[in-house]
């Protein structure tokens, strides 16, 4: 570059004249240089960190420094009212579930793969994955997931019905974690999968037996995970209590969840469409759409073959367990309460309405049904 020799000739030669020593302008010169030099770097450098500092910035805000939102987690079988759940919590003005998000369960299906494979995980390890980073990563997903679907609600909620499988590790990546776990009877829980075809991983639309096992199967995982995490942070919650003395049940739900009480967690249908979305791609979309109600509890009823209903207490012990009547073949699941009571002569009376309004909600399929025939996978 002449244009800089030049300069520094004619400032050397300036210098020259005013020192008289050659030797020290050279440094002066010298110095002067690597100084603009540096602080130009500097300078630049500075800008790049606090443009990296404004992004971490605006990441944060979207999980660190939220971290700490209470969590709900509704879970349990397919078809036990996990849904209704959700649309009763959604109707809180402080929580918010939203659809089931399909892709939590999944993921955490897949880190307890990698955990389970000994050989994997020892991969991990030595490839300096550790597991405390595995963990934040999942953490960082799922509640990523849930604070965008939940559009920063106040109270985080995710309702996918296998998450209970989770519970434990859930809880412990999860500190302010509380799990909801839905229970109904097997007998209407399968006889619900068999008359609306609900396609789950491991039930066969036409093998009772099978589903028995595979229930039983489900609910003890689910149990257990209950268990381990312990009372004050997961609650059982029947179906049937639900439906029959939903004011005495839901005030419970709430007291453990540490949300005050509000009326309109007793009308959900009201907020259909508003606060609450529904998905038109789940199957119970059309039910939760009527106010609670008694119409699934007894539909199941002389519906099971008679060689299962001998075996039941075989093929599903955990019925008999958690309560159940299972020699009776009409079991009764308690009183019903004057508002359900009421609620079931709107349903009557009104029967026109709410059908087209079921209709609207009814389960619709994108065209390409081979990414969505699996209602809920693992
Ligand atoms: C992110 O949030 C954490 C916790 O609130 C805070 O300690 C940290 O300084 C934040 N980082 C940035 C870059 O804002
Ligand atoms: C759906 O589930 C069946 C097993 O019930 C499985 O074979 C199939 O691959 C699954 N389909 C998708 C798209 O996940
Ligand atoms: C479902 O059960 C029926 C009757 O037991 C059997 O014939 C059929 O192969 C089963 N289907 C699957 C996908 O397992
Ligand atoms: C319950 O919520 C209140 C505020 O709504 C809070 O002050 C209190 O600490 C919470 N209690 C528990 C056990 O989380
Ligand atoms: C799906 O199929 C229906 C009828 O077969 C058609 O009217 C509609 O345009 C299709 N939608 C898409 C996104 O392809």
């Amino acid at each position: 570059m002449p244009w800089l020799s030049i300069r520094r000739r004619l400032l050397f030669n300036m210098c020259q004249r005013i020192i008289r020593n050659p030797f020290l302008c050279f440094n002066i010169l010298f110095l002067t240089i690597i100084i603009v030099i540096l602080t130009f770097r500097t300078s630049n450098i500075q800008q790049k960190c606090s443009l990296d500092q404004n992004i971490a910035q605006q990441q944060n805000i979207s999980y660190k420094s939220s971290l700490n939102k209470p969590v709900i987690f509704i879970g349990g079988m397919p078809r036990s009212g996990t849904t209704l759940m959700r649309a009763i919590l959604d109707s809180h003005p402080l929580v918010r579930c939203g659809e089931e998000t399909r892709v939590i369960p999944r993921v955490l299906n897949m880190r307890a793969a990698w955990k389970k494979s000994t050989l994997e995980w020892n991969r991990l390890m030595a490839g300096g994955i550790s597991e405390s980073m595995i963990d934040s990563a999942i953490r960082a997903f799922v509640y990523e997931i849930l604070l965008q679907h939940n559009q920063y609600a106040d109270v985080l909620c995710d309702k996918d019905p296998f998450v209970l499988k989770y519970a434990s590790y859930i809880s412990s990546i999860f500190s302010n974690a509380k799990f909801l776990l839905l229970i109904r009877d097997a007998r209407a829980v399968i006889h619900s999968v068999v008359t609306r075809k609900v396609t789950i991983t491991g039930f066969n639309l036409s093998d009772y037996r099978q589903n028995f096992k595979v229930w039983n199967k489900g609910m003890e995982t689910m149990i257990d995970q209950c268990t381990l995490v312990g009372k004050d942070k997961c609650l059982h919650v029947y179906y049937e209590q639900l439906v029959l003395q939903p004011k005495k049940t839901i005030e419970n739900i709430l007291k453990f969840l540490n949300l005050t009480w509000v009326d309109s967690v007793l009308h959900h249908e009201e907020l259909v469409g508003k606060k609450i979305s529904l998905s038109k791609t789940e199957h119970s979309s059309d039910q939760v759409i009527k106010p609670i109600n008694l119409e699934a509890l007894t539909k199941w009823i002389g519906h099971i073959p008679d060689d299962i209903k001998n075996e039941i207490d075989t093929l599903a012990p955990m019925l008999k367990k958690l309560g159940y009547d299972t020699q009776s073949d009409v079991p009764t699941y308690g009183v019903a309460d004057q508002l359900v009571l009421s609620n079931m002569n709107n349903l009557k009376e009104n029967a026109e309405f709410w059908d087209a309004k079921a209709k609207a909600y009814a389960r619709h399929l994108p065209n390409d049904t081979s990414l969505f025939q699996n209602h809920t996978n693992n």
